[in-house]
């Protein structure tokens, strides 16, 4: 069995003090992920933020976890500006690598996905290793063959024991950001088509335990039927992840989901 796992991914939003708002409004709301147990809960606030939500989190003993937005590949040395893994373990026990935008904006390439995950994996970090297609490419019926690409470079060389330990995010770029979901039935197909290849590229049993969201666009009005999808095992939300309400009220949604 999957664990649901709802993420938020918070960008470069979010100040301290907005960044206690939050958590005092999810401590508030406590009762509301109280005994949730089939369910995972991350927070991805900006680096600067990480000890401070894992130490709000810890204090008011909430139910979450923290995750990093990206890390560099390296452990150390002369890269000014990059975070390694090393820095962030402390706080946080996720990583999202390979955000689209991190490849659109920041140029980070499959290759350097494939280390940074590399990485994450040997820091004991679990890597949600985000793919996706643009409107073009969807359009010109390239979406499996982008995103078995994008899956092929980036696990390339993680072995049957790692890959277990991998998060998938499928977040089709035309659906980030734009308030336009994929639907159900294009979700699916392409959730449906990324296990069947991960059950080529590694087994079947190991295929039916990676947890593959789905990100762009998810609310509350959509959260559910997304979820109802079988091999939609949760969601990597952006904007409606600011607000503590309406990250619970997602949540309140799909809790009772089993996979
Ligand atoms: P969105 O962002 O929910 O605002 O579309 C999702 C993401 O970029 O992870």
């Amino acid at each position: 069995m999957r664990k649901v796992i709802i993420a938020g991914n918070w960008k470069m939003n979010h100040s301290v003090s907005e960044v206690l708002t939050f958590f005092s409004t999810l401590s508030e709301k406590r009762k509301d992920l109280e005994a949730l147990e089939n369910i995972e809960i991350i927070i991805a606030p900006g680096f600067p933020l990480l000890a401070y939500a894992q130490s709000l989190a810890e204090d008011m003993n909430l139910p979450l976890k923290i995750s990093a937005q990206n890390m560099y590949y390296e452990n150390k040395g002369a890269f000014t500006g990059e975070v390694s893994a090393e820095m962030i373990t402390p706080f946080c026990s996720h990583v999202i690598i390979g955000h689209s935008e991190r490849r659109s904006l920041f140029f980070d390439t499959d290759e350097a996905i494939n280390k940074k995950a590399h990485q994450s994996l040997s820091s004991q970090l679990t890597p949600i290793i985000c793919i996706g297609e643009s409107e073009a490419e969807r359009d010109s019926n390239q979406t499996l063959d982008v995103v078995h690409s994008q899956i092929k470079k980036s696990l390339k060389d993680i072995s049957d024991i790692e890959v277990s330990k991998v998060i998938l995010a499928y977040e089709p770029l035309w659906a980030i950001g734009t308030g336009k979901s994929a639907s159900t039935d294009q979700a699916q197909e392409v959730h449906q088509s990324i296990r069947s290849y991960l059950s080529e590229l590694y087994s079947p049993q190991i295929a039916s335990n990676i947890p593959i969201l789905y990100g762009g666009s998810v609310k509350e009005s959509n959260c559910s039927e997304l979820l109802n999808c079988p091999d939609i095992d949760g969601a990597l939300i952006g904007g409606a992840s600011l607000e503590a309400s309406s990250f619970v009220s997602i949540i309140n949604k799909i809790k009772y989901f089993s996979k």
